[in-house]
């Protein structure tokens, strides 16, 4: 069996509001093969940040409840061990990268003094060695001058190249897994193609898995190796990208393939998903999609369990899966 660097099981976690509970996560498993990239996708509200969150133990303490679930992160159970340990692990083994750069840089040093910290801190090299070591990540990134980026304010770089940073800093540590949740998302789509292609080829050269959370079913299939669709807190379907694709059968996953606009040829009208997210804290009885859903029927009063289908890693949790559809 292929080794596991993260393996979340039925993971149930709410977060108690005001005057009643909201149900975020609804037993979520999935998990990352050694050098896998693994996408998570689904409409903003699905759950996918909060998942990622809690593969560190990153969320808030007392602001959530744990129903049930394991998540296990290359051998530590994350929901049991002590502060220390998921430092040390988050610093070394695990390397996360968001949305915006801005925020997990610091506005006030330089791109080269903060990587030689970041760098020293995992590694006994001089202050020289370690400028070495951040222009050669930087260089991996297709940053052509990688000392004069070095000496540059985050302010003074664009988006791109800032996300680009993050990247080779986030590699710095040799991490075993890299969790990025949108990192691609406030990019325009050309920046974002590259910045992902980078990533890809860094990735596989340093045989480093990636959790890669995004709400855009063109990103992440244009990335990842295998793909969990999340709607409302639920995996709802789960394969390999290709399979995926090109057979999806959850209706929700059709939707999504729908909505996302097609690069090669644009189609004169997206169809779409009717209607809204529900709102977590009033949740529907039985299929959480079913009121959006246009396969909908009377079995769907029930949750449908996420079910093993054909090859491993197949999964979906719906009554009426769309057997004969392909997408195209
Ligand atoms: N600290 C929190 N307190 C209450 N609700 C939260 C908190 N964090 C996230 N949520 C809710 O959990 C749901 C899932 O959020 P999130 O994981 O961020 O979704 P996604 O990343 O898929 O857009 C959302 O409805 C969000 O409002
Ligand atoms: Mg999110």
């Amino acid at each position: 069996m292929e080794e596991r660097v993260l393996s979340i099981e039925d993971l149930r976690l709410s977060f108690p509001l005001y005057q009643a509970e909201a149900q975020v996560l609804n037993s979520v498993s999935l998990h990352v093969n050694r050098g896998e990239i693994v996408g998570v996708v689904g409409e903003s509200g699905s759950g996918k940040s909060v998942t990622a969150m809690m593969a560190m133990r990153l969320l808030t303490p007392d602001t959530y409840r744990i129903h049930s679930g394991r998540v296990d992160l290359l051998g530590t159970d994350m929901l049991a061990a002590p502060e220390t340990t998921l430092r040390t692990l988050r610093g070394s083994k695990v390397a996360m990268i968001f949305q915006e750069p801005m925020t997990a840089l610091n506005p006030t040093r330089r791109i080269g003094k903060q990587m030689v910290d970041v760098i020293r801190q995992h590694r006994p090299l001089s202050q020289r060695e370690a400028r070495a070591h951040a222009a050669s990540l930087l260089a991996d990134m297709q940053i052509a001058d990688p000392l004069r980026v070095m000496d540059r304010y985050p302010f003074e770089l664009s988006g791109g190249m800032r996300q680009r940073v993050m990247i080779a800093l986030a590699f710095s540590c040799d991490p075993d897994l890299l969790i990025a949740d949108e990192p691609t998302t406030a990019l325009d789509v050309t920046v974002q193609r590259q910045v992902l292609r980078l990533l890809k080829q860094k990735a596989r050269a340093t045989n480093t898995a990636v959790l890669f959370i995004s709400h855009d079913m063109a990103v992440i299939s244009q990335l990842c190796d295998r793909l969990y669709v999340m709607y409302v807190g639920s995996v709802i379907e789960s394969g390999k990208t290709g399979t995926l694709l090109h057979h999806p059968q959850h209706p929700y996953t059709i939707g999504l393939l729908n909505s996302a606009p097609d690069t090669h040829e644009p189609r004169s009208a997206l169809p779409s998903i009717p209607g809204t997210v529900p709102n977590l804290a009033a949740l529907p009885t039985g299929c959480v999609f079913r009121e959006r859903c246009f396969a909908a029927g009377a079995a769907c009063g029930n949750v449908p369990p996420l079910r093993q289908i054909g090859e491993s890693d197949r999964a979906i949790a719906c009554w009426y899966p769309q057997l004969e559809n392909v997408h195209v």
